[in-house]
């Protein structure tokens, strides 16, 4: 992968600094705080006559214990009960929604994130979910068996949970599967015993691989890792023995997140980590130029920025056929999905309109429907999301001249790097181009598409992002 090392780290010194990493566009720093209600229920009206499939997804912020590096929006709390007064508010904002969707229209992405959506019990989650699919159309074992029957060629939904391994049992994986979870993503960051002792966060490999045992027997057949670099006390090796780890257990796809340690923002967790412990930037480039080599080898695609599948993953099939998307969740093989989300800080996205609910508890208790921020995108904005989102997720897009001539001369040191390829679509068409990023461009795609971005080239990168790598 990284045939030149010295080559990639120059590029990294050159275009490593901070830049958004487009789950949406216009990114949040642009967004207003004046929520307007009216647009936002025109949108779901819209979305509604569109009849399509839609993602829901669900925000459970609760932690049991707070992990230092933590960089999430969570409340700890290791007394249980917490919970309840949240899932009656959850209830009433999915009533809200309900009343707004028509129910003949589908999920065929559900995401429950966090905090931890494990720290409700096998019993809450069920509850959830007969909830939910009292009042939204749901996939079911059935309803899938009903088309392959009738030959329908279906891309399987998603129903996806972020899960702890700290506070997950035999009992929450069985409720999960049985309510029609396919999907599970489990926080790993670092097997090794100093850097785990440093984050608060213990969790052994035997735990683990237990864990995801259980998860394959009881019938789950994706698993992500999420693993994290730049933690204190890893070393090359370090991390080499944890990648080596995780390639026992197998999982399908796993992210490769580069630490974000901002402890002006996140004060309260952030200060217990010694800055001194921490590799320093040289080192953390090798453990991740190591990284992805040894997961490259061990048969995982790169699919972007921290994201890896298997080959014969869906998210691989989708990149090569240049079918992938991407949204607040990711990288996801469904594309063009409205999404509702529900909960503390979640993010909606209907018809290009963008509503983030409240932060705090109390404004959410208080009334989830109202704004953190919000915001309604133009014609302008939605052009330049679709070709942020193909740059993003499937490395090629197609631009007309007539209206990116100075974004395409922006791109000009991209393409003297040797980072992106152009080409003419169709030379009666001489407007149009293609752009193709290549193999090593792939870790500036960011970069690439900020080229895009008319907010930053309006008011300059002024704003924080986490750093590409
Ligand atoms: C909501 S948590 C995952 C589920 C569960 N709470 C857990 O930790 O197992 C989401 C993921 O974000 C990543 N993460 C959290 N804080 C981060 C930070 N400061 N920098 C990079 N990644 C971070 C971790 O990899 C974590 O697994
Ligand atoms: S990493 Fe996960 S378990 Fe740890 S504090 Fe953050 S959300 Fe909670």
């Amino acid at each position: 992968m990284f045939k030149d090392k010295t080559r990639f780290k120059e590029l990294i010194a050159k275009y490593g600094h901070a830049v958004p990493r487009y789950t949406s566009y216009p990114t949040a720093p642009e967004w207003k705080q004046e929520f307007l209600q009216q647009d936002y229920e025109l949108a779901l009206a819209k979305s509604n006559q569109s009849g399509k499939d839609y993602s829901l997804y669900l925000h459970i912020p609760f932690c049991e214990s707070q992990c230092y590096y933590c960089g999430c929006n969570v409340v700890i709390s290791p007394e249980h009960g917490i919970e309840t007064k949240y899932i009656d508010q959850l209830k009433q904002e999915l009533d809200y929604y309900a009343s707004k969707v028509d129910m003949k229209r589908k999920v065929a992405q559900m995401a429950w994130g966090g905090g931890t959506p494990t720290y409700l019990s096998p019993e809450q989650i069920i509850d959830l979910m007969d909830f939910i699919k009292a009042r939204f159309g749901l996939y079911t074992k059935a309803s899938m068996a009903e088309l392959a029957a009738a030959g329908v060629d279906y891309n399987e939904h998603e129903y996806a949970i972020e899960i702890d391994p700290r506070v997950t049992t035999r009992d929450h994986l069985q409720a999960l599967y049985e309510s029609g979870f396919n999907r599970l993503s489990m926080g790993i960051q670092d097997f090794n015993r100093q850097t785990q002792e440093t984050i608060n966060r213990l969790q052994s490999f035997e735990q683990v691989a237990a864990l995801v045992a259980t998860a394959r027997e009881i019938g789950f057949t994706s698993i992500n890792f999420d693993l994290i670099y730049g933690l204190p006390h890893q070393t090359i090796a370090s991390f080499q023995d944890t990648v080596m780890k995780v390639k026992q257990i197998d999982p399908e796809r796993i992210a490769l997140f580069n630490y974000a340690h901002i402890p002006s923002i996140f004060p309260f967790q952030q200060k217990y980590i010694d800055e001194s412990t921490m590799p320093d930037q040289e080192t953390k480039l090798e453990i991740f130029m190591s990284a992805v080599e040894e997961l490259c080898d061990f048969g995982y695609d790169f699919i972007g920025i921290d994201h890896f599948a298997k080959a014969n993953d869906g998210l691989s099939l989708a990149q090569k056929s240049r079918t992938l998307s991407r949204n607040f969740q990711g990288y996801t093989t469904h594309a063009g999905l409205d999404l509702i989300a529900c909960g503390l800080s979640a993010i909606s996205d209907v018809q290009g309109v963008y509503k983030q609910n409240p932060k705090k508890l109390n404004d959410y208790y208080e009334n989830y429907l109202q704004a953190e921020k919000f915001m309604v995108s133009s014609a302008d904005d939605k052009a330049r999301r679709e070709i942020i989102k193909e740059l993003m997720a499937n490395n090629f897009a197609v631009i007309d001249l007539n209206l990116y001539l100075d974004e395409f001369t922006a791109l000009r040191p991209f393409i003297e790097e040797g980072l992106l390829n152009w080409s003419y679509l169709d030379l009666t068409e001489p407007h149009k181009v293609r752009l193709e990023i290549t193999e090593m461009g792939r870790f500036f795609a960011r970069n690439i598409a900020s080229c895009f971005d008319a907010y930053i080239s309006k008011e300059g990168a002024h704003r924080t992002f986490s750093k590409a790598l």
